[in-house]
């Protein structure tokens, strides 16, 4: 009987090839091994973690080529030996062009159907990704349970300090207005007074709250923002340059939140810069601006607050996000967790350039549309 005839499986590619096409497609790196130990196939993915080239690699002895990874040879001449499979997805690295690569791997035997072993196979899947993720999440977790330690802390220590802070306004009063005694009153008042801004701006950061969305002009709020904040370095030489793009329309977000985020910004630009400098606000439409991958395409408003401060060290730079990090005496260091959170918030994102010497530029990226 004839088997009827139907398209050919391979799509008319000679076998040999389609089986190379195959695992030249495959994402992770494979490689497979002799059972003299020499590398008889390295597919492109491999080529991408190894750093080596699939000419280098082909012909080599997986030996002398991965000298320097005794993990993964251990793992190859284990399961050439004894015919067993073997993952390793925590402890493996691979050294190419200068970095070390967490991978994953796993080892399989290469056998015939007559059950004569021939080598093994490498599967490596780069994880410096997931890595990345795990050490982002870890992160995240961190600070919500550090949040939530806070707010707890906040409310135990708010009334107690409102009682010391009102006996110390009795005291001041019974003392009576020119008594020397005043001073001491007036440090208790005024680091009361401290420690209940760090406790607000705790509650601020650790309390989960609704978002207040309408529509909301930012140049009014940055506008109204300068003006304020001008009169407040008005003894120093300070310019304020404001360069708004007049086509940004009214944006959904929450109002009273996007001030506390500008106010930080601009306060901590005027905290950097001495008796004379230029603050520069900017804004203007990114089209098109893509957040991440498979994230879609979104319009973006960006606001660049910038100033010629000192700028910001390289060594401080990863550590300004986290909270109480401050390089100022009476800074809470909560101003920028806040900003991020507030970002975060609003489906946005935050970066900083800083270029020792010359300044540092803030950039908040906000979605058009929610
Ligand atoms: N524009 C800037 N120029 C230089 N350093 C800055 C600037 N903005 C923030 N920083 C640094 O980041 C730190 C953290 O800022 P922030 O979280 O607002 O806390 P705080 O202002 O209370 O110190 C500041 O102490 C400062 O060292
Ligand atoms: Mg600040």
């Amino acid at each position: 009987m004839n088997a009827p005839v139907t398209a050919h499986p391979c799509n008319g590619i000679h076998h040999h090839e389609y089986l190379e096409t195959v695992i030249d497609s495959v994402g992770d790196g494979v490689i497979v091994i002799s059972r003299e130990g020499d590398i008889t196939l390295f597919n492109p993915a491999a080529e991408e973690i190894s750093g080596f080239s699939r000419r280098q690699a082909i012909g080599s002895p997986f030996e002398r080529l991965f000298a320097m990874e005794r993990a993964l040879i251990e793992m190859a001449s284990k399961t050439i030996r004894t015919g067993i499979t073997i993952s390793d997805h925590e402890n493996v690295v691979v050294r190419s062009t200068g970095k070390v690569k967490p991978v994953a791997v796993t080892c399989y035997p290469l056998i015939r159907s007559s059950g004569e072993s021939i080598g093994a196979i490498l599967t490596l899947k780069d994880i410096t990704y997931i890595r990345e993720l795990e050490a982002t999440v870890r992160q995240a977790d961190r600070l919500s349970t550090l949040g939530t330690l806070a707010a707890g802390l906040a409310h135990e220590v708010k009334n107690p300090l409102g009682g010391i802070k009102g006996a110390a306004q009795l005291l001041e009063r019974e003392l009576g207005q020119g008594n020397e005694l005043c001073e001491y009153t007036g440090v208790m008042i005024r680091e009361t007074e401290r420690i209940d801004h760090i406790i607000r701006e705790l509650l601020e950061l650790a309390s989960p709250r609704g978002l207040n969305m309408q529509p909301v002009n930012l140049h009014k709020i940055l506008g109204d923002i300068l003006l304020l904040q001008k009169q407040a370095v008005a003894d120093r030489n300070i310019a304020c340059v404001s360069q708004f793009d007049p086509s940004i329309p009214d944006i959904m977000a929450d109002e009273a939140l996007l001030t506390r985020l500008f106010l930080n910004l601009v306060r901590n630009a005027l905290d950097a810069m001495g008796e004379d400098g230029q603050l520069t606000v900017t804004s203007r439409v990114l089209s098109d601006y893509r957040m991440a991958q498979n994230e879609r395409h979104s319009r973006m408003v960006a606001v660049e607050v910038a100033d010629d401060g000192p700028g910001i060290p390289g060594e401080d730079l990863e550590n300004i996000w986290t909270p109480f990090f401050s390089t100022k005496s009476t800074g809470t260091g909560l101003g920028l967790t806040i900003c991020h959170k507030i970002v975060a918030e609003h489906r946005g994102m935050i970066k900083v350039e800083s270029d020792p010497g010359h300044g540092t530029t803030f950039t908040v990226l906000l979605p058009l549309v929610q």
